[in-house]
């Protein structure tokens, strides 16, 4: 990699919101490595993308792809309300020591509103969405209060970002907005490409912000 490359490395990249993340990386210069279970065709496909495929308990091939990265996005999560024996606390929890061990210090990772913000004020409707998701989905619920505990407690010393969002859509793209959830002016939905313009502008910041802290972004 040449000296002043910007290297993004994408988990999650076959989700329909990775796959918009990938297209505006590319179009703002960045070289996009993407590690999965699965590859898309339209990725590997495409010589502007590195594609690494395997699991996320594989140190070895996780550790191949976090080597040259400047910044490290992932939108993995379940996609369904249950999930069983997961995952992802413990992926997180392993690419911190990689990061550190490898010299990368940013990740910039998506949360939900399920997981609590002190500067969040109450909010019915959003109330009434991480309640019912606690309730029918408490497996998905417990994964997303895991993963955030994951940074809280072991990735205290990089640069994280835990983005939270309400509910992901298909349109757009509109204006994003960042807040906390009861603030007046943060929504429950994001559009999906509108979550990849603001990945890519936070990836973009030569002085980072949001570092170790959860903000909301909703859809205008
Ligand atoms: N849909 C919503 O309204 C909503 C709301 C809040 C949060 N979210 C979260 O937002 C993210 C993006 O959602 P989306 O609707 O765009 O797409 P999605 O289909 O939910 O994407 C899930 C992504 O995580 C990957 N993944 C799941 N389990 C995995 C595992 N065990 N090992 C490796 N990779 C795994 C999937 O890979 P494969 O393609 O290989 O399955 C896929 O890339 C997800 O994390 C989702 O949980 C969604």
């Amino acid at each position: 990699m040449g000296v002043g490359v910007k290297s993004l490395l994408v988990f999650g990249a076959s989700s329909p919101t990775g796959q918009h993340i990938v297209e505006e990386a590319l179009n703002n210069g960045w070289e996009v490595t993407i590690y999965g279970r699965r590859t898309l065709q339209k990725h590997s496909e495409n010589s502007q993308i590195t594609t690494l495929e395997g699991t996320l308990q594989d140190e070895s091939n996780i550790r191949h792809a976090i080597r040259n990265a400047t910044v490290i996005v992932s939108v993995i999560g379940p996609s369904g309300t249950t999930i069983k024996n997961t995952p992802f606390p413990g992926f997180y929890r392993r690419m911190f020591d990689i990061m550190r061990e490898e010299g990368v210090r940013r990740i910039i990772a998506l949360s939900t509103f399920s997981v609590p913000h002190p500067n969040d004020r109450f909010n019915f409707t959003c109330h009434m969405l991480v309640s019912m998701l606690r309730l029918f989905g408490h497996s998905a619920w417990r994964n997303l209060i895991d993963v955030a505990a994951t940074f809280d407690q072991h990735g205290s010393d990089l640069d994280w970002t835990l983005f939270r969002v309400g509910f992901l859509k298909d349109g757009g793209p509109g204006q994003v907005i960042q807040g906390y959830v009861g603030d007046g002016k943060l929504g429950m939905g994001v559009n999906r490409v509108d979550v990849a313009k603001w990945v890519v502008q936070q990836a973009s910041m030569k002085d980072a912000e949001n570092l170790g802290d959860k903000p909301g972004i909703s859809s205008a």
